[in-house]
């Protein structure tokens, strides 16, 4: 991370911090306060941060809806973590594991109101706005999340269909986090709407880069199980590629191995294909495809060059991470 993600994520762990919880039930706010202190990379609030600096608004204009980003997010991951059956996540054990699925649904519940309670703070003048596009983003990861569940039953899943999955359950809170930022700093509809452009096709680049840690990350770095995704079936770009580059027995393969229930074997013959196929250099690609599409639409935003620099080094250390 570059000092200045540092600095203004160091922002957000403050916000964070002070964020206050009642004491009781325990077994509702404990697993909160658990989760909200595990870290994690903070980088949408870091997005909305970065989006009202771009058009000269100050960061703290934008504290509460940066922290409510946030407060969405980990609301996602919580209810993700049960519905891929996670037991890891930022190194730690998932709420549910440490507590109970129940548990995990009520608690996240909570931060997802949470979240709209800290949006709501923002000036009334710009809640319409805010919450109109918040709301939109909030249902669109629903729907990504039901495709992403819906092609594990699936062999037929396309890699447009993949696309736009991970455009839905991952890129709109990543271009709706800068918007949000762009909208408190008044910008224009035009450079508003290519702020949005620049983050979703950033977050397609970065959720192509989560499939690849999923299975080639280090254990030590990444943080969540290694190979959950091959694990639970999901439809990966690793995945698809190599369904598409596979010839007859090693497509039979890959269906004796959707129901193989040894996941360490399966992990690892899983991997070896992806190998054989050489489907890694090939994702890597479409992440960069990716990228510069991002970068095309960040140029075209009507600002001076150095105010994008934030923007161009968050991007490259999200290409370049390692958990
Ligand atoms: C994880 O997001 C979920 C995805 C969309 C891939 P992050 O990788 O931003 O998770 P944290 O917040 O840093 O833990
Ligand atoms: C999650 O995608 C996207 C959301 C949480 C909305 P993943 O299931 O790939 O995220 P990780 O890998 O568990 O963080
Ligand atoms: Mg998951
Ligand atoms: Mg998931
Ligand atoms: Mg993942």
């Amino acid at each position: 991370m570059t000092e200045k993600i540092i600095a203004l994520s160091k922002l957000v762990e403050q916000g964070i911090h002070q964020f206050e919880l009642p004491i009781k039930p325990n077994n509702l706010y404990d697993p909160l306060r658990y989760f909200m202190t595990l870290g994690g990379k903070r980088i949408r609030p870091v997005l909305s941060l970065m989006g009202a600096k771009l058009f000269n608004a100050p960061a703290e204009n934008v504290l509460h809806v940066s922290i409510g980003v946030e407060l969405f997010h980990n609301f996602t991951l919580i209810h993700d973590d049960i519905m891929d059956a996670a037991p890891l996540r930022r190194a730690k054990e998932t709420v549910h594991s440490k507590w109970n699925e129940n548990i995990a649904i009520l608690s996240g519940d909570v931060l997802m109101v949470k979240a709209y309670e800290e949006i709501c703070k923002q000036k009334p003048e710009d809640l319409p706005e805010l919450l109109t596009l918040f709301n939109r983003t909030a249902i669109e990861v629903c729907e990504g999340q039901q495709m992403d569940m819906d092609f594990e039953e699936r062999d037929d899943v396309s890699i447009t269909e993949y696309i736009e999955m991970i455009r839905l359950k991952t890129s709109v809170l990543l271009g709706c986090s800068l918007e949000m930022g762009a909208i408190v700093a008044k910008a224009n509809k035009a450079d508003r709407e290519k702020l949005y452009s620049f983050g979703q096709e950033l977050g397609i680049a970065f959720q192509i880069k989560d499939d690849i840690l999923d299975l080639y990350g280090d254990p030590k770095k990444f943080g969540k199980q290694i190979g959950g995704d091959v694990m639970a079936n999901k439809k990966t770009l690793l995945y698809l590629l190599a369904r598409e580059a596979a010839n007859k027995d090693q497509m039979d393969q890959f269906d004796a191995l959707e129901k193989d229930i040894d996941s360490t074997r399966k992990v690892a013959t899983v991997r070896a294909l992806f190998d054989e196929l050489g489907v890694q250099e090939k994702a890597k690609s479409t992440m960069e495809l990716h990228r510069k599409n991002a970068m095309k639409s960040l140029n075209e935003i009507n600002v001076p060059e150095e105010q994008k620099t934030d923007l161009r080094e968050l991007a490259d250390y999200l290409m370049n991470r390692e958990n």
